[in-house]
């Protein structure tokens, strides 16, 4: 296996997982990586800067919309549940909810392991009577809690509109995953970005200063750096797109001329204008949000928008099955 040095200086084996999504997708057509592999170092840094564009309007629109929410969501869930959030990352949105729900105990589930405890660490400076439970793990599998919180009623966190980065097939799987996860009588509190003008979608997508596209082609030098990629970054240029079918934004990286290159040692050549697939961000209409959520077994409770309804939260519950109809 390929030997490296990381960021930190040391020696390490580049994630294999990363490998093998790499080399399959770019030898598949439509070409397409996933968009978790944004998210090393740099992607992380250069996400943060996006969420502060001007153009970017989702994450400000949340926050403010978590502000106004937030009591009425304590008032509706009750306080004392334990907040369980999935795919917590920095969680900078998390004060908000947890000042005003008291939880029990707070549950940040992340695949970082270092974020995790760096972020964990801070909130408990903040909540110092607040019980904090970091959990290391892929939020996409099913997943056992921490024994302490078994008899704790959930509340579930999603905010950021993640959703909107899985094809509606993922999308209900990873909701009906959450609710085997937190149980009968949990709650869920789950932001989704609005379907909108495409003339406002784009440039969130595409911003003046080209910080999404240093986002975007990010994920080409951090090939190049860790699976000791040839990529000529200059024969690319990051595309966001809406797919009025399919009610998405799409990130694609745009050959501007032929170009061949290797990554691990295997060969890959693309055409002038090819692309290669890095992002869906799918947007829901009020009704397509709530049909998203009954699919994954949550029944919508509450909702909440901003005056443009632009992004909207959404407070559902996991309730018992009933026999129809
Ligand atoms: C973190 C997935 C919600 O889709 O809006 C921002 C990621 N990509 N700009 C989004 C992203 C380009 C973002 N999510």
């Amino acid at each position: 296996m390929l030997k490296q040095e990381a960021e930190d200086g040391q020696t390490s084996l580049a994630d294999p997982h990363f490998r093998a999504d790499v080399l399959n997708g770019l030898a598949r057509r439509p070409r397409a990586i996933p968009a978790r592999w944004f998210y090393d170092r740099r992607g992380s840094e250069l996400f943060e800067q996006i969420t502060e564009l001007p153009e970017y309007y989702p994450t400000r629109t949340e926050m403010a919309i978590l502000e106004q929410a937030c009591p009425e969501v304590a008032e509706i869930a009750g306080t004392g549940r334990a907040v369980v959030e999935f795919g917590s990352g920095s969680s900078t949105k998390t004060p908000i909810l947890l000042r005003a729900a008291s939880p029990s105990a707070y549950v940040p589930i992340d695949i970082s392991g270092d974020f995790l405890r760096a972020s964990s660490k801070q909130l408990s400076h903040a909540f110092p009577d607040l019980l904090v439970l970091p959990f290391e793990a892929d939020f996409m599998r099913p997943l056992t809690l921490p024994r302490t919180i078994v008899d704790t009623p959930k509340l579930g966190f999603f905010p950021g509109s993640t959703i909107g980065n899985m094809i509606p097939l993922m999308a209900v799987d990873l909701l009906r995953t959450m609710r085997a996860s937190l149980g009968v009588g949990a709650m869920l509190l789950i932001g989704m970005d609005r379907i909108k003008d495409p003339g406002v979608l784009v440039p969130a997508y595409d911003d003046a200063a080209g910080v999404t596209a240093a986002f975007n082609m990010n994920l080409l030098d951090r090939i190049n750096r860790e699976l000791d990629g040839t990529i000529p970054l200059e024969a690319f240029r990051h595309r966001a797109i809406w797919n009025d079918d399919r009610a998405r934004i799409e990130m694609h990286l745009e050959a501007t001329e032929k170009a061949d290159f290797t990554v691990d040692g295997r060969a890959f050549s693309i055409a002038e204008g090819e692309t290669i697939h890095t992002e869906n961000s799918h947007k829901y209409g009020p009704r397509d949000a709530r049909i998203l959520l009954r699919s994954g077994g949550w029944t919508p409770i509450a909702e909440w928008t901003d005056a443009k309804d632009r992004f909207a939260l959404y407070l559902a519950e996991a309730q018992e099955e009933r026999p129809a109809p």
